[in-house]
């Protein structure tokens, strides 16, 4: 299976309960190396640039409104197959219907304020990684 990075952020809910270190701790026994790492407060501009594939859905405004609300954590992770194996310890968007065990099950509260995003294709990771960090940011694959 390839190495391969995706994106993590860290959501607000998480980081005001003061869960993302457990958060990160969980990533790295689940196998995945952290090779870019930032705590920052997401402007409107910025939130609304990277979810906006989401624009026209119903729930845009709120969703920028709760990940601009107070710092947020971006990881870049690093594994073989990392973008199925995060999506799979990430869990279900809505925390309800997430597996045991799984972040969103463990840390997040409901399909709006759910602990955590991940990069859902290989394609995306790779724009979403480049939204946060600059390439002399990342170390180089090795
Ligand atoms: P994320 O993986 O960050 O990508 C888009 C986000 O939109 C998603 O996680 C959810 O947190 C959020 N989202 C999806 N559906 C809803 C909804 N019905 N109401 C509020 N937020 C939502």
């Amino acid at each position: 299976m390839a190495t391969e990075r995706t994106l993590c952020i860290i959501k607000p809910d998480a980081v005001e309960k003061k869960t993302g270190g457990a958060i990160l701790a969980l990533l790295e026994t689940a196998g995945f190396s952290v090779v870019a790492l930032e705590k920052t407060h997401l402007s409107k501009v910025v939130a609304e640039g990277f979810y906006a594939v989401h624009k026209d859905r119903p729930f845009f405004g709120e969703l920028v409104t709760f990940m601009t609300r107070s710092p947020v954590i971006i990881a870049v992770l690093e594994r073989d197959d990392a973008v199925a194996k995060y999506r799979g310890v990430m869990g279900a968007t809505d925390p309800v219907k997430a597996d045991a065990g799984t972040i969103r099950k463990l840390f997040g509260a409901n399909v709006g304020e759910n602990a955590v995003h991940g990069s859902d294709s290989l394609a995306n990771a790779k724009n979403e990684i480049a939204y946060f960090f600059a390439a002399n940011r990342v170390a180089p694959t090795a």
